[in-house]
């Protein structure tokens, strides 16, 4: 059965923004489940769950997304379609709309599986996507507001680590889908800003195959969270392998969170999705809007899993 789950990103959500968050998800939801129902593969209906995220400011990816410690939208996405293991990726990438379209492109017509900063851009811009500003004016205020709180106290990285340790609604938060069409072909996306004053070059799980996002013929997920955990831990790689090993993906979730908890850390958040359409959802922190949907019925949304 068609199946798509979409997320807005693990993290400490203000309860105030619970609605806007949990109707963009439902949105998305809705945006891929119909691309399924359409008779689209996989990947395209996570690809358009994922850019209505993007394109939607209260989410941390595209439009809105966190600004790097200078004040630049360094933005990461990434696609991977379970039928071939095809990967396409891009890192630090500034002035698109749609970085899930240019890690997409990657995957189809570059010939590698990542590209980063400046020559990501130059991709883009040879292929035709329009230059485009993703920072909003809230964003912008957001991030005065913490340079001048950074610029207050004492220097260094140790001052930058403080902040975010004071400001923990920072971390995280990510847009990702993972979906199942017709035929079971499986396909994951996953998109993100990063995290708020990230130094300049520095890349997250969500482009890195294995960390953040993963599919294969058993099993497709997309991560959220702190991504140096999922970089450490391989994170969206370990949920596919025990779902191959013959785990229901929402076994499979649960318990790579458990493992990690023990091991690096699990301040994440994960979706998963196999060729019978079951998924998995679980998250470790106190927020992960997220929806899912089938071919059934309209798209369901949740702001947590209370
Ligand atoms: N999970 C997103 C990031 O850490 O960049």
């Amino acid at each position: 059965m068609v199946g798509i789950a979409v997320h807005g990103g693990a993290g400490r959500w203000a309860q105030d923004r619970s609605e806007e968050a949990g109707e963009g998800v439902r949105a998305a939801a809705e945006t891929g489940r119909r691309s399924l129902v359409e008779g689209e593969p996989a990947l395209a209906a996570a690809i358009a769950a994922v850019a209505t995220l993007e394109d939607n400011p209260v989410f941390n990816a595209g439009t809105g997304a966190s600004l790097t410690l200078d004040g630049q939208a360094e933005l990461d996405a990434g696609v991977m379609d379970g039928r071939g293991l095809t990967t396409g990726n891009v890192a630090a990438l500034a002035g698109v709309r749609h970085p899930v379209a240019v890690a997409r492109a990657v995957m189809e017509v570059s010939g590698h599986a990542l590209l980063a900063g400046e020559g990501a851009s130059r991709f883009a811009r040879a292929l035709g996507f329009a230059a485009y500003n993703p920072i909003t004016q809230t964003v912008c205020e957001r991030w005065r507001r913490l340079r001048a709180e950074l610029e207050s106290g004492a220097r260094g990285p140790a001052a930058l680590r403080e902040l975010l340790r004071r400001h923990p609604e920072l971390g995280g938060d990510t847009v990702g889908a993972v979906a199942c069409d017709g035929s079971g072909n499986l396909a994951a996306a996953t998109s993100t800003g990063g995290t708020m004053l990230k130094l300049p070059g520095r890349v997250g799980d969500s482009p890195l195959p294995g960390a953040g996002t993963y599919a294969d013929r058993h099993c497709a997920v997309s991560a959220t969270g702190h991504g140096e955990l999922m970089i450490r831990f391989g994170t969206a790689r370990a949920v596919a392998d025990r779902v191959r090993s013959g785990q229901a993906p929402q076994q499979a979730v649960t318990e790579v969170l458990d493992t990690m908890a023990e091991q690096v850390g699990d301040e994440v958040g994960l979706i998963a999705v196999d060729p019978a359409g079951r998924l998995g959802i679980a998250h470790r922190t106190p927020a992960m809007p997220h929806a899912t949907a089938s071919g059934k019925g309209i798209a369901e949304a949740r702001f947590s899993r209370d």
